[in-house]
């Protein structure tokens, strides 16, 4: 498989940009032409109908596929003793597993055969809550290939947020484990779904592969074993199984993210543009060659996972190297053992997991060899300098480019980056629009920063700063969030007119390198992962002494942002650690371990507005320790609360 629409030169990258802006509908059906249709796009009436006012988003609407057979079909021709997935264990010691493409379409096909014997029809919602084995990605594809739409849930998430998630979906199907490996822990997966499953009567069935083989519950008539299920498949004969014909606009899958209030909202994918724009977006920032191996160390429970471990790659036919563990067990050079072990040619990881290994000097990477590596890429947060050089130089040996890659749950694949070793990296800076994104900076009062509407083709000459939006739609970007599309107007289209607004705050530099500053909302970046501060402050007013709390973030030199709690108890408590405890705790119920406060203050009272609003902008100068610049506090209502809160800092 060759990529016609890989771009090789600087030059070249301009001209595309130029074209893909000039006929958006042109330039998508050109790339379109190169996936495998039931029905394909024809003409360029076909590509796009659209409005941001609703928002009505639909690319190729009409045309039909199922992405699996983009994914695993068509490269059974030329492909199919090439490894599809290679899959490394939390342990070392133990034995890895390849799949080759025509093992994966067999598991998919013997999967997908399982879900239509357990009832699962198109259109149903499965959730997944897996950890990172081979059979997390078998059981996404089949559920693509049947025509159901996944939500996948990371294995971090506590029982409570399953179950939120599995009633926003109304999924009656759940496919899990008994436990799953980290580092040296084991993590009971089944069994924090049973106690999800107390609230949701409305599932039906629950597969459950069994792995680390701990002891779970398994209830009859609901809870059958992944492998029973795949041997009455197996006497059933004929393996193959025919991929469901999907709508180009059918919904792929759910994926749930934070947002500045209350609960995650559920980002609904469909199937035709999402698949076009994670294959494009792979193929180009990557520069991917055929026979290659590519390490994305996410985890599949985050968008990363499903763009740039399955979809992405597998629609490319190339090898996705997948693994279990922790880049710290059993010692801090876990990465690099995988690197030299298998060949590695692009490894795609996270600053904070950088900044974590960087913490343990140049001992683990003595003796390792790198030097199979092609291509550096980060993504999740802003990469600091520091990080970025320690990363080209120690593991690049100066010699491979780093793509920045800046993107979001709700844009499926990668917006703005550079593409390795075709146009410049600059550290610290995603870069250039890939083509076919139109980005926009507008200012707080939603007027466009002159010079930054990329349409007019002019390229910038001044240093710019401004909140990032995008004007013109993408195949990949989100359509609605599961149930409720008004939310998806509210959040992502009503801030600025006739625009898709990201969150984040940006700067540009005269080159027109954009670097992305993080969130201007409230939402956190806590070691990559997004965290909103509303979802946490509600944990935490759950516990029976709070009064009130506010919750911040501040610079934290690895996980980038840490959580800081400002708390007020109904009395003082007289063991304020154990309180502390017990609210670190009711906040891993609620929500899970990733949301809990690294700080956790008790006040008596909160800077608050005569109107009552909490003034979070003071709060977070605290939490920052940037006490000389407090602003002014004569509008609080009772302005007293600053010096004490001042005083109390930890
Ligand atoms: C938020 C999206 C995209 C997959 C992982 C996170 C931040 C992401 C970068 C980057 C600076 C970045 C943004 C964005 N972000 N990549 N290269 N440089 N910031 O997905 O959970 O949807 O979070 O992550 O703030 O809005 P997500």
């Amino acid at each position: 498989m060759s990529y016609p629409y890989q771009i090789k030169t600087l030059a070249q990258y301009h001209q595309v940009y130029r074209e893909s802006i000039e006929n958006p509908s042109k330039f998508w059906l050109d790339i379109a032409r190169h996936f495998k249709w039931r029905k394909q796009p024809e003409t360029t009436s076909e590509v796009l109908t659209w409005n941001f006012e609703q928002p009505l988003i639909e690319w190729f609407k009409g045309c039909k596929l199922n992405i699996t057979e983009n994914c695993i079909d068509r490269h059974l021709e030329h492909d199919a003793n090439t490894p599809a997935l290679i899959w490394e264990p939390n342990d070392p010691e133990e034995h890895q597993r390849i799949l080759t493409y025509k093992e994966l379409h067999f598991k998919v096909c013997q999967f997908a055969h399982v879900l239509k014997n357990n009832g699962v029809k198109k259109g149903d919602r499965i959730c997944i809550y897996m950890g990172m084995v081979p059979e997390l990605a078998i059981a996404v594809l089949a559920s693509a290939r049947i025509g159901a739409i996944h939500s996948v849930v990371f294995g971090g998430f506590s029982a409570q947020s399953i179950a939120d998630r599995l009633i926003d979906a109304q999924a009656e199907f759940i496919i899990t484990q008994d436990g799953a490996y980290r580092g040296n822990k084991e993590i009971p997966l089944k069994s924090v779904i049973d106690d999800a499953l107390l609230q949701c009567s409305f599932v039906k069935r629950v597969i459950v592969l069994t792995h680390n083989r701990m002891p779970v519950s398994m209830i009859k008539g609901r809870d059958v074993w992944w492998e029973n299920e795949i041997k009455k498949v197996e006497t059933q004969g004929n393996p193959d199984f025919p991929a469901e014909e999907m709508d180009a606009e059918d919904p792929l899958f759910i994926l749930y993210t934070s947002g500045s209030t209350g609960k995650p909202k559920g980002v609904v994918h469909t199937c035709g543009g999402y698949m076009v724009y994670t294959n494009y977006t792979f193929v180009n920032v990557f520069q991917y060659q055929k026979g290659e191996i590519h390490f994305c160390t996410a985890d599949i429970g985050w968008i990363t996972g499903h763009s740039y471990i399955v979809y992405g790659p597998l629609s490319a036919g190339a090898t996705s190297l997948m693994f279990e563990g922790i880049p710290t067990w059993p010692d801090a050079g876990r990465f690099w053992d995988i690197v030299d072990k298998y060949r590695v040619n692009i490894l795609y990881t996270a600053p904070t997991a950088l900044r974590s290994l960087m913490a343990f000097g140049n001992g683990p990477l003595q003796g390792k060899e790198l030097t199979s590596l092609r291509v550096l890429g980060t993504v999740g947060e802003p990469i600091n300098e520091e990080a970025w050089h320690w990363y080209h130089e120690k593991i690049g040996k100066g010699k491979c480019p780093i793509v920045d890659t800046w993107w979001q749950t709700e844009t499926g694949g990668i917006m703005i980056s550079n593409l390795a070793g075709v146009t410049p990296h600059k550290p610290a800076h995603a870069t250039y629009p890939l083509p076919g994104i139109q980005p926009i900076l507008v200012d707080e009062n939603g007027h466009v920063i002159a010079g930054t509407d990329a349409s007019t083709g002019e390229w910038p000459k001044e240093v710019v700063n401004g909140n990032l939006c995008v004007k013109f739609p993408w195949p990949g970007m989100l359509r609605t969030t599961f149930g409720d599309h008004e939310r998806c107007r509210l959040n992502y289209f009503s801030t600025y007119q006739e625009m898709y607004f990201t969150g984040d705050g940006c700067f540009r530099d005269k080159d027109g390198n954009y670097r992305i500053t993080g969130r201007v909302d409230d939402v956190l970046n806590v070691s990559g992962h997004r965290i909103g501060t509303a979802e946490v402050e509600n944990a935490i007013n759950m516990y029976t002494d709070v009064v009130e709390s506010a919750v911040v973030g501040y610079p934290h030199d690895i996980k980038g942002q840490g959580i800081y709690a400002f708390v007020i108890l109904q009395q003082t408590s007289e063991n304020q650690d154990l309180t502390r405890q017990d609210i670190l705790q009711t906040v891993t119920r609620l929500i899970g371990a990733i949301a809990k406060p690294d700080k956790i203050q008790f006040v008596s009272g909160l800077p608050k507005t005569r109107s009552g609003k909490i003034m979070r902008r003071i709060l977070r100068k605290i939490a920052e320790n940037e006490i000389q610049h407090l602003g002014d506090t004569t509008t609080l209502l009772d302005p007293g609360i600053v010096d004490e809160i001042v005083k109390g800092r930890l």
